[in-house]
């Protein structure tokens, strides 16, 4: 019965309530605590965090009203669900190779997820050990990693990316687990995850923001991501910008149309998709208010880098007072933001398995799970063994990325771009305009606005971003 869909049919949200935390659970991942500080980091601050805010609102929100439009009118996974409302306009179902396009980006995103997520369950498990072994011996107030000199905190991390065996284990725990909660199905998996882990990774996020406006540089963290200086918006900062955009959203990666598949009739979508880019927007603020004062009160650099979550927090951890469980629940709430994201880059391939063959919940989880599983273990070994292999060395971008890094490039520069840019001509121009006006629920002048936005300003930049994601050159600089 899979295989007409009707098991998709039938499975859904308990409420509206439970797709917004759902859905904001795919949003609020490691692209909000990990990758956007390390970007805002990098470029400078203020000014990257500006461009980024105006795609949220320009591009980023009216793509997910739409993705979340196709999901809800098609009632399938990604591919299904585009064919459907091709089907009803009465334009070609080839138009599902935009939802085919968000199922492999959100194989590949998995894979290299999975392998930074078990970084973040390895430092938990660190953080915790010091912590409790603290509290145990009666310092609860203890900093972490006390006694360790600061090399060979930096250390731990050459360690660990050297440890095949350790990172393999990490992989293969959160993919478990990632694997055990889709299986269970909708409401039962993956609703109930989300109902549980949000409300907690929110109360953790204010923790321990709290703790470093409290004790750290809080004010020198506002002025660095809020005062914009705008000779460092060069258009390749932009550019990434706009990338980083889309996948803290998680548009383009068919999850917000597979999640949106098992949202009633009833639901008004526009405040909802509303709620879910404030959420994701707020968030990654707030993980920067997080994470900066932090980095500053211990003279570290915001430009670290990929591991300044990794290799400098633990740093700062190690000098503060409480340390060791204020790293700990760092790491936790990390954790919580990756797993409900990775539930539902798992669920959209898991939704597309289950239609295409015919196959129930658990085998389609399991499946489409070992094969992530497996792509992702070639990640691991990129850190390693495997770390001279280039697969893109023909392709100027990317000639010197290892597999893992040319996975994510390949995925932020083309994937996720040329589905976002098919998806906005799609809905803009292809998409019968009664099917998207009743989906939407928006009229007169907000709906003239939201058309011009994903018809028009969306096409153009999206196409700006392929452009200059291919073909750096053309900037010139
Ligand atoms: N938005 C997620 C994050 O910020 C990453 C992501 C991209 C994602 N595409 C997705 C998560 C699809 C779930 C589904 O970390």
């Amino acid at each position: 019965m899979a295989g007409t869909g009707v098991e998709t049919e039938q499975a859904g949200w308990s409420s509206r309530w439970a797709f917004i935390l759902a859905a904001v659970g795919a949003a609020v991942g490691l692209g909000n605590i990990w990758r956007f500080p390390t970007l805002a980091g990098e470029n400078g601050g203020g000014a990257f965090v500006l461009f980024y805010i105006l795609c949220v609102i320009f591009l980023g929100l009216p793509l997910v009203l739409s993705e979340i439009v196709i999901g809800r009118h098609g009632r399938k996974d990604a591919a299904g669900s585009v064919a459907k409302v091709a089907q009803d306009s009465g334009v070609s179902t080839n138009w599902a190779i935009l939802g085919g396009i968000g199922i492999i980006a959100a194989f590949c995103i998995l894979s290299t997820y999975s392998i930074i997520a078990g970084w973040v369950i390895y430092y938990a498990g660190v953080m915790g050990a010091d912590f409790f072994g603290a509290l145990f011996s009666g310092d609860p107030f203890a900093s972490a990693l006390a006694g360790e000199a600061p090399e060979a905190i930096g250390g731990r991390m050459d360690s660990l990316f050297a440890n095949v065996p350790l990172l393999i284990v990490m992989h293969t725990l959160f993919m478990g687990v990632t694997i055990w909660i889709v299986a269970r199905g909708v409401l039962s998996g993956i609703e109930k995850a989300a109902t549980y882990l949000m409300p907690a990774f929110f109360v953790l996020l204010i923790t321990i923001t709290a703790y470093g406006a409290f004790t750290g540089e809080f004010a020198r963290a506002v002025s660095f991501l809020f005062t914009p200086d705008f000779s460092r918006l060069t258009p390749p900062i932009m550019n990434q910008a706009l990338g980083q955009a889309l996948f803290s959203m998680s548009l383009s990666s068919a999850a917000l149309i597979t999640y949106g598949a098992y949202v009633s009739r009833e639901t008004r979508l526009p405040p909802v998709a509303g709620m879910i880019g404030l959420a994701d927007t707020g968030v990654a603020i707030v993980a920067g208010l997080m994470i900066f004062p932090i980095v500053f009160a211990a003279g570290l650099d915001p430009a670290a880098g990929a591991t300044l979550i990794f290799r400098s927090l633990p740093l700062a951890f190690n000098a503060m007072p409480a340390g060791a469980l204020i790293g700990f629940l760092f790491f936790v709430l990390i954790f919580f933001a990756a797993l409900t994201s990775s539930i539902s880059l798992l669920e959209a391939v898991t939704a597309w398995a289950m239609r295409r063959f015919a196959w129930s919940r658990h085998r389609a989880a399991l499946v489409a799970g070992g094969a992530i599983y497996a792509v992702g273990a070639l990640c691991a070994l990129s850190l390693n063994v495997l770390s001279d292999v280039r697969l893109l060395s023909f392709w100027p971008s990317f000639a010197e990325a290892d597999i893992m890094n040319a996975l994510d490039g390949v995925v932020g520069t083309i994937l996720l771009p040329v589905a976002a840019l098919l998806t906005a001509i799609f809905i803009g121009w292809k998409a019968d305009r009664n099917l998207v006006v009743a989906e939407t629920g928006l009229e007169g002048g907000l709906f003239a606005l939201w058309r011009f936005l994903i018809a028009w300003l969306c096409p153009l930049a999206v196409t700006l971003i392929l452009l200059f994601g291919l073909f750096p050159g053309l900037l010139g600089s």
